[in-house]
């Protein structure tokens, strides 16, 4: 497996099975204090607000940025309790080595958490669902480990919403095939439906515009549309006026809709 950028949905499919899992969590570290990822995370913690004693869980916590966070804004205000950090062992391995104990990083898959019936009072997922086989069976997890009434937030892109500048044609094609990156290219659009069916109460779902930056560029359209050049799925001198025309000085730097369902 090569470490181009198009092989970091692969990682976050499954770390375990990738080569390194250093060019994905170099990525996460690369977006993570972006002003459109604070924009929604801001108004994800609002939703969770737990107070004291309160247990907090990230399912997919990735390099640990929020979990870690949120356990540090936590003992800020004097709302100490427990957070928890779930994802893959590598991935954790990363997190616990620049984040330390303040979060307790829990080995396991969302699909099947080591967790017991009603035990967090606030469980979040972001960025996650996406790439799972089957996200009924993750928001199903999520609802069983959450106590009656605790919260519940969702975070997903919706990389079929992707606004691509250019020439149409060439737009829509390479849309065709960043959206083959992931397992569900629909997911943001899917969440209240998810919730509702896992009979949680949706309150809120709010779309948040996400600028297409230089590091997400690079990964999840770039690369994924060279691979596709390479292997002869798209024509390489109509990809690359493409490139040169959306690219140029003045050209709409391209955006992708991500979407916030809260539920209790
Ligand atoms: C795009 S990253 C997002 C990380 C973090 N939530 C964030 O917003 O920065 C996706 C994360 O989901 C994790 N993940 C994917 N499938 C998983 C599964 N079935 N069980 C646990 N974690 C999973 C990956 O290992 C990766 O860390």
């Amino acid at each position: 497996m090569t470490e181009r950028g198009a092989d970091i949905h692969r990682v976050f499919h499954d770390v375990e099975r990738a080569a390194s899992a250093g060019p994905a969590v170099e990525f996460l570290r690369a977006v993570e204090a972006a002003p459109s990822v604070l924009a929604y995370r801001t108004r994800l913690e609002e939703h969770l607000a737990p107070v004291a004693g309160e247990t907090v869980l990230d399912v997919g916590c990735g390099a640990g940025h929020h979990a870690a966070a949120i356990a540090a804004a936590r003992a800020a205000a004097d709302a100490p309790g427990p957070v928890v950090g779930m994802d893959r062992p590598r991935m954790l391995e990363e997190a616990a080595d620049r984040y330390g104990d303040a979060v307790r990083w829990l080995p396991g898959a969302a699909e099947a958490m080591p967790l017991e019936d009603d035990s967090v009072d606030a469980v979040y997922a972001e960025r996650v669902l996406m790439y799972v086989d089957d996200a009924v069976d993750v928001v199903a997890e999520m609802a069983r480990v959450r106590r009656p009434g605790g919260r519940v937030a969702l975070f997903e892109l919706d990389y079929a919403s992707m606004v691509l500048g250019g020439d149409p044609k060439t737009a829509d094609e390479v849309l065709g095939v960043v959206c083959g990156t992931v397992a569900c290219d629909r997911m943001g659009r899917a969440l209240g439906r998810l919730l509702t069916d896992a009979g949680v109460l949706v309150v809120e779902q709010a779309p948040f515009a996400m600028p297409i930056p230089p590091p997400v560029w690079a990964s999840a359209v770039r690369a994924p549309v060279e691979e596709a050049v390479a292997d002869g799925r798209l024509d390489a001198g109509r990809v690359a006026a493409w490139f040169d025309a959306v690219e140029a000085p003045g050209a709409y730097p391209g955006s992708v809709t991500g979407v916030l369902a809260c539920g209790r």
